[in-house]
């Protein structure tokens, strides 16, 4: 059992069930050859941690035909920032970059405030603040990349809002989300802003102007319906390119006590990713004895999975990691204190360029 929404994200998920549930495609190998000669290789596509799309192909079109296209991406602001949130978002970076495009980042406070029951309109604004510190410490060109925060920008969202939410029907909204008679009016509203800078800039030029959307899986949904509208409003219809879920340092579908454990934080000190690690769920056996004989089981272990998708890039050098464990050399306590060390040194350098972050905000946000 497992669960994907935009709101919540449960279990161990079956990626091929779900590629099939939502009707997406596989990024095969000829488009994949295509974006890298764009843009490069990246590791993140040749893993298929981005791994599933709707039109990437016809943004690969645009680009090669000389067209303008954008990127648009975007963050709830509902806690601190973790690591998994990095993911699409160094993704979104190394696509900016290739294909030197223009960024909308939106920052759906609004969002946040109308699904999350226990959080007060004033912490969110304080997670949007320390979220964006986070995003600007990616690298993104301030001179291609703009900040939206739905609330504070909604006098450029509304009218376009408006336009989206006039052709979606609760019982559409009711069939994708979930929603019943119960459900605030604010949430039934709500996909049209999240919609609404995928033609904004189309929108503000009067030229259609196609939008690329790297994302997580789960917010698929809203793009569906996105996409459904760009036709009625005679807009290009957005493209995505979807990213699986760092998996939880508990375990997939299990649930620890705190939910702060499961994952690290960008704000977490050395000792807090140090006993967050030591805690950590692994594909170990339950004696030493035992893994030298057996070996370990990478495919199971969040740790290993804390390699594979973010802190060892090079292919070589992750599959002797999975060769030693897999054979029993290689044993969880080394495995997670190399882990812990890679894992603190990154936050040591990303900890200050988000210091330096806190000078630049300004430039990304609209004037
Ligand atoms: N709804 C997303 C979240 O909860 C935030 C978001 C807004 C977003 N627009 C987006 C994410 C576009 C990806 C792409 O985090």
């Amino acid at each position: 059992m497992f669960k994907v929404t935009p709101w919540e994200v449960e279990g161990k998920i079956d990626y091929e069930k779900l590629i099939k549930q939502f009707g997406v495609r596989k990024i095969d190998e000829k488009l994949e050859k295509k974006i890298e000669k764009i843009a490069g290789k990246n590791y993140m596509l040749e893993r298929k941690i981005f791994f599933t799309h709707r039109d990437l192909d016809k943004i690969v079109n645009d680009y090669e035909n000389r067209k303008e296209i954008y990127l648009y991406t975007g963050r709830g602001p509902s806690g601190g920032t973790h690591l998994g949130h990095l993911l699409p978002w160094f993704f979104t970076k190394y696509l900016q970059d290739g294909f030197k495009s223009k960024l909308l980042f939106q920052i759906t406070d609004d969002e946040k405030f109308l699904f999350k029951e226990n959080l007060s309109f004033e912490d969110i604004g304080k997670y949007t603040k320390e979220n964006m510190l986070d995003i600007i410490a990616l690298g993104f060109d301030p001179k291609k990349t703009r900040i939206i925060i739905d609330t504070k920008n909604i006098k450029e969202l509304y009218p376009l809002a408006i336009k989206i939410a006039k052709k979606i029907t609760f019982s559409t909204v009711k069939a994708v989300f979930g929603f019943n008679n119960e459900t605030n009016i604010g949430r039934i509203f709500f996909t049209s802003m999240q919609a609404a800078p995928a033609f904004l800039l189309s929108e503000e030029k009067n030229k259609k102007i196609r939008c690329l959307i790297p994302c997580g899986i789960d917010q698929d949904p809203h793009f569906r319906i996105a996409r459904d509208v760009a036709e009625k409003l005679d807009y290009p219809k957005p493209a995505l390119v979807h990213c699986k879920f760092l998996p939880s340092l508990q375990g997939e579908g299990k649930m620890s006590a705190s939910q702060k454990d499961n994952t690290i934080y960008t704000s977490d000190s050395p000792e807090e990713v140090k006993r967050k690690i030591m805690n950590a769920f692994t594909g170990g056996r339950a004696t030493i004895k035992e893994q030298r004989e057996k070996g370990g089981e990478p495919e199971k272990c969040p740790v290993f999975a804390y390699y594979y998708f973010f802190f060892e890039k090079d292919n070589k050098k992750l599959e002797a990691i999975r060769r030693e464990c897999k054979s029993g050399k290689r044993i969880c306590g080394e495995c997670k204190a190399e882990l812990i060390e890679r894992i603190n040194s990154f936050l040591k350098e990303h900890q200050k360029k988000r210091e330096k972050a806190k000078d630049k905000v300004k430039e990304f946000l609209e004037q």
